[in-house]
């Protein structure tokens, strides 16, 4: 027993390491998004919505953003999956949104930037009643 419970202990300190290192990883990758959206504790719609708590949320749920009706209208729940198709192709997933981004195709620089993108969950977000 007290063996398979440090067997345990040692595998949650690594996996929780592998995810702050994605996390990390995916920071860079969010370079290309910083353009356009904003996170963290102060962040403010820009040419983009606010993407605090992103997964988990509606499409088109950011209170005071302008969105496309495309965006509004394409019936998205921001799930990593629903995520990560879009991510590949935004215009391809919601065509006619105004979201000016070719995309990202290496699965492993999505995983990342989802592992970054969890890391503001928690991060202050109004979101309009849906
Ligand atoms: C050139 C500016 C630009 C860049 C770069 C950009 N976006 Fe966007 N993004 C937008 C705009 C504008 C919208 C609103 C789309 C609409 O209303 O049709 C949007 C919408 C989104 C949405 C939907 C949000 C919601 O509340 O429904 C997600 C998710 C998103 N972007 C993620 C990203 C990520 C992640 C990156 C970087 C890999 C990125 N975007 C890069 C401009 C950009």
């Amino acid at each position: 027993m007290k063996r398979t419970a440090l067997v345990a202990l040692f595998l949650a300190a690594a996996l929780g390491q592998a995810s702050a290192q994605d996390a990390a990883a995916g920071e860079k990758v969010f370079a290309v998004c910083k353009a356009c959206h904003q996170v963290g504790d102060t962040a403010k719609n820009a040419v983009g919505p606010v993407l605090n708590g992103l997964i988990g949320r509606k499409a088109g749920s950011v209170e005071g953003y302008n969105y496309s009706e495309a965006n509004k209208k394409s019936g998205i729940t921001w799930t990593e999956e629903e995520f990560t198709k879009y991510i590949q192709d935004p215009k391809g997933v919601v065509p006619g949104t105004k979201m000016a981004f070719a995309g990202i195709k290496d699965p492993q620089k999505i995983k990342d930037l989802i592992a970054y993108l969890h890391t503001f969950d928690k991060a202050p977000v109004k979101l309009t009643q849906q």
